[in-house]
């Protein structure tokens, strides 16, 4: 079976290094780079770190309004998936490789499979949530992190196709902790001690394209002492726009994006993690860092719900009182799997292959 992985932005790559691992196992895999990040820290550094192989296709489409970027990536995606007919196409999470690479592959009636399926915030404002309605009802395999992931597809309609496999991110995590422990030089190079920073990421178009928002987070961290902020280009851009930063480098450590082994212990290490990301926000649960999630609602609500994760908007106030006083010790759960999500992915997608064929 030839599997063709479509990936283009950092948590993309995340996604796919231990997926990539279980498919070369036992089948053939072809990698397709839309070029959305380019950057060498949000791109590059992850093949690199993960030993992702090269992409068999790098397409170069870049940054670009929704439309344009996802439709050109729309273009170079079909090209290359007419020329190599793969048997089925693999997309991860929520972004606009992931939306341009399960369309192209869906038009030419070839099979789709998505990691990360059934994520919802309910928020259509959000183009993560319209890139992960419109891939999961266009896919013929929906792998889902979580049971709230599954619940989510069966009420829009979704049964057959959808798997409950555990998170992905969880089996990279898994690996990847204990050589970051060992290998990752990074609270040395910055002198910071365990549990004394708090580390903060921002980069949701709902943050930083909203001025009012982006200054009230910006006044929050300011004022908290002790920040460390790997900073998303998308973020350092609109922070100089709005003539923010400057202010916030004379009060807030603000660092270029780190690979992914130095972000693992700059997690662990901190006393507790700001973030409007995702995965980040497992990944605080996963290490056992008290999350304050910087949006009105989030996908991952069982870190909410387990007491581990609060959520507190773009509210000044109240980010700097849960930095202050947010203490989770509520037991945790085993809630996004057991590290086995891309082989349980895997046997499935082999699987799919001989009942299509059947
Ligand atoms: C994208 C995803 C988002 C995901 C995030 C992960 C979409 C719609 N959004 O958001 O879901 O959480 O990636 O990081 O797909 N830029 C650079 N260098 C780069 C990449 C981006 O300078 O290597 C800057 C450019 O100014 C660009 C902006 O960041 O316009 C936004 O990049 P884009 O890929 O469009 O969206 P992200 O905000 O990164
Ligand atoms: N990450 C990283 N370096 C950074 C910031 C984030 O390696 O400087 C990793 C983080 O550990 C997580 C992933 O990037 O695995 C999350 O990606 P991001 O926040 O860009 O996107 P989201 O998950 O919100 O879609």
């Amino acid at each position: 079976m030839r599997i063709a992985s479509i990936v283009g932005a950092r948590p993309n790559f995340i996604k796919l290094a231990p997926v990539s691992r279980e498919i070369r196992k036992d089948a053939e895999e072809l990698i397709i780079h839309t070029g959305q990040h380019y950057d060498y820290e949000m791109d590059k550094i992850f093949f690199q770190e993960l030993g992702i192989p090269e992409p068999d296709y790098h397409l170069g489409i870049g940054s670009g309004s929704h439309g344009h970027q996802t439709g050109e990536m729309l273009k170079g995606i079909e090209d290359v998936l007419m020329k190599e007919k793969p048997d089925m196409a693999l997309v991860f999470g929520d972004t606009n490789t992931t939306l341009a690479g399960a369309l192209a592959a869906t038009k030419l009636h070839m099979p789709v499979a998505h990691i990360e399926a059934g994520l919802r915030s309910f928020d259509r404002n959000m183009p993560e949530e319209i890139n992960r309605v419109l891939v999961d009802h266009c896919s013929d395999l929906q792998f889902c992190p979580t049971e709230t992931a599954v619940g989510n597809l069966k009420k829009e309609g979704m049964i057959k196709g959808v798997h409950l496999t555990g998170d992905v991110m969880a089996d990279i995590l898994k690996d990847c902790i204990r050589i970051a422990e060992k290998s990752s030089g990074i609270l040395d190079d910055l002198d910071l001690k365990p549990k004394e920073y708090y580390l903060a990421t921002v980069h949701r178009a709902e943050n930083t394209d909203d001025p009012g928002r982006l200054k009230r987070i910006t006044d929050a961290l300011c004022g908290m002492g002790d920040v460390l902020f790997p900073c998303h280009p998308r973020t350092e851009k609109l922070l100089r726009d709005g003539a923010l930063w400057d202010r916030l480098n004379k009060e807030v450590r603000v660092i270029k994006p780190v690979g992914y082994l130095d972000m693992l212990l700059l997690e662990k290490s901190a006393r507790k993690i700001l973030t409007d990301s995702g995965g980040v926000q497992k990944e605080a649960y996963m290490l056992k860092v008290p999350c304050i999630t910087m949006r009105d609602e989030t996908e991952w609500v069982e870190t909410v719900e387990d007491g581990w994760n609060v959520l507190v908007g773009a509210d000044k106030e109240k980010i700097v009182s849960a930095a202050r006083s947010f203490d989770p010790h509520s037991e945790q759960r085993e809630m996004f799997g057991k590290g086995d999500a891309s082989q349980r992915i895997v046997e499935v997608i082999l699987d799919f292959e001989g009942k299509d064929q059947e």
